[in-house]
């Protein structure tokens, strides 16, 4: 089965920050989720690099926007290594193939008789690089995502006919399945129930975008290049090979922050419509991470959690994890390195370090290194029926926290197997050598299971951890299922401990 999931692409008008690795990190969480199950997947990202935000923030820096993009176009592409994303591909929307295919498809949109030439007249936000309704603006005319005013802008335009997917634009939104979650379907259905608008296609006063074939005097309006890197991103990601039959049309999710939902969800299944190609299965909205104090991240606050700092203090994976625990996936959250160091301690390194360190060592220690090959604890194999199948069911519908919950509530039940069983009392008389067997042996298979769904939060430090459990394969399996740990080596300390040196 193919699966393909998407992140949005990033304008290059500044650099990556914490809202670019969130999304990413979610992204990858499910992608290596996916091919955990055995499936075909095809993880994309990449940036965002015309129109109006861009040109802007060049024109600031005394650059072309070219420079600008490639600048930051670079510093987006490092950042992937350094999440662990596991992308296939990273497309750039200066990439002479996107810039043709773009052009190959809204000729087809315009052939279709979907593209017609009018005055527009209304209110622009060129941050958001959005024509603003009445009901989209804050007060006095101002953008409400940037609170900065909006510009009045009067052009002769091609104009996309919007209008006239109305009726299926509805009928999309009412499916429960487009949209997730809920409250984000019904946001982008009430917008549609206003009445949709045609909107701009193109732009006649930028010159940095995609030029229009049947008029070389405009640039597609950005919006629509940049959704297009969905589609054109198969037809070129591996040389001599098309992969657009294969995940485009297989299940499909673009992973977006709630900003841009109405792009997503309504400008976007119109634009595929119109061109006569297949919708995506699914759009997931994330949620925004908010400052410490619960208020929008800024500079000027001070309450900017920077994920590099993150990194650099305590490691990749411990990002990953806390992003994607702390706050509920599809929900606004505050995260800040207090929150960071709290859940390091006290979940990294205690709930799994410890438990990772103590079975490994008593097996090292009673055992000699050998896992017993006896049978399992029912029990225990009883509360861990089915967790595999949990975490694919809650990441098959992007609850990425839902499904780690799950697996940590079995980290938590691993460490009472510990206290319970009292293994060191056991090892202590001979006659307990069956139950110190079973003991050890359904611990390490507890850890086997944990650890290997797992890998697709933490990979760097579950590879480490399968490693020394001798475990190869990456494959998702039920407790108790499949190949069993026969030795364990050495382990060195997963998440040792970190001071820290100053509240945040
Ligand atoms: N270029 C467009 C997307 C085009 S997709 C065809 C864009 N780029 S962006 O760089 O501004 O934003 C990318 C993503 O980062 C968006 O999904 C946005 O929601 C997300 N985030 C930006 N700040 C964020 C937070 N503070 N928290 C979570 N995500 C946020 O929009």
């Amino acid at each position: 089965m193919a699966f393909y999931v998407t992140t949005p692409i990033f304008y290059v008008n500044a650099a990556p920050h914490l809202g670019h690795a969130y999304t990413t990190i979610a992204a990858d969480v499910v992608a290596r989720h996916h091919r955990q199950r055995g499936e075909e997947v095809f993880f994309l990202t990449g940036t965002d690099e015309h129109g109006e935000p861009v040109a802007l923030a060049a024109e600031a820096q005394g650059l072309s926007p070219r420079e600008l993009a490639d600048r930051n176009a670079e510093r987006f592409k490092a950042l992937l290594p350094q999440l662990h994303a596991s992308n296939d591909f990273f497309i750039r929307t200066s990439d002479p193939e996107h810039v043709a295919k773009v052009q190959e498809i809204l000729q087809r949109v315009h052939d279709n008789g979907h593209v017609y030439k009018g005055m527009y007249e209304g209110w622009y936000c060129p941050r958001c690089a959005d024509f603003k309704n009445e009901t989209e603006q804050g007060p006095g005319h101002t953008c409400a995502i940037h609170e900065i005013p909006l510009t009045r802008e009067q052009e002769e335009n091609w104009f996309f006919r919007l209008s006239a997917f109305q009726e299926q634009l509805e009928r999309l939104l009412d499916d429960p399945d487009f949209v997730q979650p809920a409250a984000r379907r019904r946001e982008a259905r009430a917008f549609v129930a206003q009445g949709l608008q045609d909107v701009s296609l193109t732009r006649g006063k930028l010159t940095w975008g995609v030029q229009v074939p049947w008029d070389p005097s405009h640039v597609f309006y950005v919006w629509f290049d940049a959704l297009l890197n969905y589609v054109t991103a198969l037809s070129y990601a591996k040389p001599g090979e098309d992969l657009t039959d294969t995940f485009w049309g297989a299940p499909t999710t673009h992973l977006i922050g709630k900003d841009i939902l109405k792009f997503h969800t309504i400008y976007w299944p119109a634009l595929l419509l119109a061109a006569g190609l297949d919708l995506p299965h699914r759009v997931f909205i994330h949620g925004f991470l908010l400052g410490g104090d619960g208020r929008k991240m800024s500079k000027s606050l001070g309450n900017v959690l920077d994920p590099f700092a993150v990194i650099d203090e305590y490691g990749v994976d411990a990002l990953r994890f806390y992003l994607m625990r702390a706050v509920s996936f599809g929900e606004d959250g505050p995260v800040s390195m207090d929150g960071v160091h709290q859940r390091y301690s006290a979940e990294l390194a205690n709930d799994l370090g410890n438990l990772a360190s103590r079975s490994i060592k008593m097996v090292l220690k009673y055992r000699d290194g050998h896992v017993p090959d006896v049978d399992l604890d029912p029990a225990l194999a009883a509360d861990f029926a089915g967790l595999c199948e949990k975490t694919g069911t809650s990441l098959s519908t992007f609850n990425v926290s839902e499904g780690l919950d799950a697996i940590w509530a079995l980290v938590r039940r691993l460490n009472l197997y510990v206290q319970d069983t009292q293994p060191w009392q056991l090892a202590k008389d001979e006659a307990n050598a069956a139950e110190l067997d079973r003991a050890l042996a359904s611990l390490i298979e507890g850890l086997r299971t944990v650890s290997t769904l797992l890998w697709a939060w933490l990979p760097a430090k579950m590879d480490s951890l399968l490693g020394t459990l001798g475990v190869e394969d990456r494959t998702a399996r039920e407790f108790g299922e499949g190949a069993r740990v026969r030795q364990v080596g050495d382990l060195d300390p997963l998440f040792p401990r970190i001071e820290r040196a100053e509240a945040a």
